[in-house]
């Protein structure tokens, strides 16, 4: 059976002086991504994920299996994780030979793009 449609939230704490997505914030997003999910009953799980190793850019949150990536997360982002979220996994549910949604994103934007 495939896996579901996730959302992970790196939720890693590192030593003094290093960044980390705990530092900034994560378990306070995942929370809000918990009740979020739950109320709007989308058929999506929540999971702490231990480092994806892009703590520069976290809070990193990333909707698996193989969905979109998202860095420098704030509480403003989750509406547009939800929607990326829904939005893959109506990807996922329908039958082959779709155009997937964007992959990649980094919030904000990447200068340049
Ligand atoms: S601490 Fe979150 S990616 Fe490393």
């Amino acid at each position: 059976m495939p896996m579901p449609v996730t959302i992970l939230v790196c939720i890693k704490e590192r030593t003094a002086g290093k960044t980390s997505c705990a530092g900034r914030g994560a378990e306070a997003l995942m929370a809000e991504l918990e009740r979020l999910t739950a109320v709007k009953k989308l058929g999506i799980e929540v999971e702490p994920l231990r480092c994806f190793g892009r703590c520069e850019e976290g809070a990193n949150v990333r909707i698996a299996p193989g969905g979109a990536f998202f860095h420098h997360v704030t509480t403003e982002d989750l509406p547009a994780i939800l929607d990326a979220a829904v939005a893959w996994k109506t990807f996922k549910e329908a039958p082959p030979g779709g155009a997937p949604p964007p992959l990649e994103k980094s919030i904000p934007p990447a200068p340049g793009s």
